[in-house]
């Protein structure tokens, strides 16, 4: 395989960057909308390539858009470009299938969290490697969370409070042993909204490491702002 950054690394990350971004508005792909001049997969990418356990990135992009990304990745960092899917999870598989075997662990790293920095990457690869089989950084949740009874057409009822001391929001990159991602993939149920979700359906243990506000992931439009903010710290 070509597209190597460091040759004794022990991770290839996947950066899923196929998706539309509707909920960002009209215009281009999300992964190539510009922040702060440069698209956001400029951006998640330069940080995963400056990881330094990080062998080998693969890029799932739109498949109208492939030569571009690769003319826009190849001054950033070796990286392998394959055509993402109709869902996050197509493109996630679409990416795994070209990792090399003897690569032992795998992130998954959302191209949209485009300033997850690179002790992020280290430390979920870190955690893989000293025994977890899957790990995904997670932030305590700062809102109250109410459970509701969501009656169509009608206002939403609250049926209680949930202890938020026990609720996590969790972020990318997630990390796995390579086997136990590509199992996951095959038995691949269900549409999960994140990686970590079909492993647990496996019953393999999932922990958690502590997540990094650079690392949210930039969805509607007041994302980019508060992005563009944090640029200087990122
Ligand atoms: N993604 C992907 N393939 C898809 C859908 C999403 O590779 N078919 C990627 C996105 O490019 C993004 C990540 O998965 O980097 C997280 O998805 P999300 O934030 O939902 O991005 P979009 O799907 O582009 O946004 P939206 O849901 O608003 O359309
Ligand atoms: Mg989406």
């Amino acid at each position: 395989m070509t597209a190597q950054l460091n040759a004794d690394g022990d991770v290839a990350v996947l950066v899923p960057a196929a998706g539309s971004g509707v909920r960002l508005g009209p215009g281009a792909p999300k992964a190539l909308r510009l922040l702060a001049g440069e698209p956001l997969l400029v951006h998640a990418v330069r940080r995963v390539a400056a990881a330094p356990s990080v062998r080998t990135i693969v890029v799932a992009a739109p498949a109208a858009e492939l030569a571009a990304v690769r003319e826009l990745l190849a001054p950033v960092a070796p990286v392998i470009v394959v055509a993402g899917g109709a869902e996050r999870q197509d493109s996630v598989a679409a990416a795994l299938a070209v990792v090399p075997a003897d690569v032992a662990i795998v992130l998954v790293h959302d191209a949209a969290r485009a300033l997850a920095p690179p002790e992020l990457v280290e430390s979920v690869a870190a955690a893989v490697r000293s025994g977890h089989p899957a790990v995904i950084p997670a932030l305590p949740v700062v809102d109250t969370i109410k459970e509701v009874d969501p009656a169509p057409g009608g206002s939403e009822i609250v049926l209680g409070t949930v202890d938020r001391t026990v609720l996590r929001g969790v972020q990318t990159p997630q990390g796995f042993r390579h086997e136990v991602l590509a199992a996951a993939h095959r038995a691949a149920p269900a549409a999960h909204t994140d990686d970590a979700g079909m492993v647990e359906k496996a019953g393999i243990p999932v922990v958690c490491v502590p997540g990094s506000e650079l690392a949210l992931k930039i969805t509607r439009p007041l994302d980019l702002v508060i992005a563009e903010a944090l640029l200087p710290l990122a």
